[in-house]
């Protein structure tokens, strides 16, 4: 099976294209405006907010999957250049839909457990949305509702993800949280706000699999715990050998940011833990262990 994957030289992207390298299945890599460090695969340029560029890439690509992991991801942003968000986030993904639907590829679409609404935690597949809080919401709940219009569709609602970007280091929350521990900073982490963090590397396996089968519909593929940003900090500091003191315990309504954020995002996994067959999702401890097996950035060593 060819892989065709937009945003390539994203967080996710990257450890999806790079894994797709590494278990030798065939890939195309797309880019915007960052060339995806990964030796001998293919990649190309396009901007999903380019109707032709996208229908030509694929259509010269030849894949038999898509999956589209380019978008505005940041929801800060997404609330500060709305037009832009709905370009990338909501037009983008129609364009690479029509591309996928003119050919008749699957198509795979990466959306997040920031569609709900954190009033109930723990959601399932089958839970209602709720009104979008925010731009970013808004835009990632009307793509979904396109893919599952299509019948050949599936959506993955990953969760929060930790890893090390090997692109744009120092992006996502826990490489932030990471690199302040290295330099020796405190910082304040929610304890009040849980969700169910998938690790990058394992999130990229899980993608991978779920690809080559038939499902389609909806699947959640956060990771196999549910966690506090403060514990999760707790268990960096552990695990890579920081002083655990320098994780801060913070309360939610202590800090103010430009959109708002859900109390309780966690996701039900049963469904998709039913599915796999050869990867597991991972445990935070598992996540970081793993982490560290490969980075060699512990102070402890
Ligand atoms: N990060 C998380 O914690 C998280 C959690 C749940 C769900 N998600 C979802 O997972 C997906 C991947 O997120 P991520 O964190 O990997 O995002 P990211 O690191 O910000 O990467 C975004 C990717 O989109 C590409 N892109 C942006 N604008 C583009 C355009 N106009 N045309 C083509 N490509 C464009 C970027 O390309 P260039 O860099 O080359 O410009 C980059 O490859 C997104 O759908 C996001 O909503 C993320």
């Amino acid at each position: 099976m060819k892989f065709f994957v937009t945003g390539g030289s994203g967080f996710l992207g990257h450890h999806l294209v790079q894994k797709l390298v590494e278990q030798r299945l065939p890939v195309v890599g797309s880019f915007f405006q960052h060339a995806i460090p990964v030796d001998s695969l293919k990649q190309v340029r396009v901007d999903v907010t380019d109707p032709k560029a996208v229908s030509a890439a694929i259509h010269a690509a030849e894949p038999d999957v898509i999956v589209h992991c380019a978008a505005l991801a940041q929801p800060d942003f997404c609330e500060k250049h709305p037009e832009r968000a709905r370009a990338v986030n909501l037009e983008g993904t129609r364009h690479v839909l029509a591309a996928a639907k003119a050919a008749q590829l699957r198509f795979v679409y990466l959306s997040s457990d920031l569609v709900f609404d954190g009033e109930k935690g723990y959601y399932t597949e089958d839970d209602p949305l709720p009104p979008p809080q925010n731009v970013y919401v808004e835009t990632k709940q009307r793509a979904e509702r396109l893919t599952l219009a299509y019948e050949n569709g599936l959506v993955i609602r990953p969760a929060l993800m930790y890893g090390f970007d090997g692109v744009r280091p120092g992006r996502n929350f826990f490489e932030i949280m990471f690199q302040r521990f290295q330099r020796g900073e405190a910082v304040k982490l929610f304890v009040d706000q849980y969700r169910t963090p998938s690790q990058v590397r394992n999130l990229a396996d899980v993608i991978i699999e779920l690809a080559q089968t038939r499902e389609t519909g909806i699947l959640h593929a956060g990771g196999a715990e549910r966690i506090s940003r403060y514990e999760m900090g707790i268990r960096t500091c552990k695990i890579f050998g920081f002083d655990t003191a320098l994780a801060v315990p913070t309360r939610m309504a202590d800090i103010q940011l430009a959109a708002s954020r859900p109390r309780d995002c966690s996701l039900d996994t049963t469904r998709v833990q039913q599915i796999l067959r050869q990867t597991h999702l991972m445990t935070v401890t598992r996540g970081l262990q793993d982490l560290k097996s490969i980075f060699p950035y512990s102070v402890a060593s």
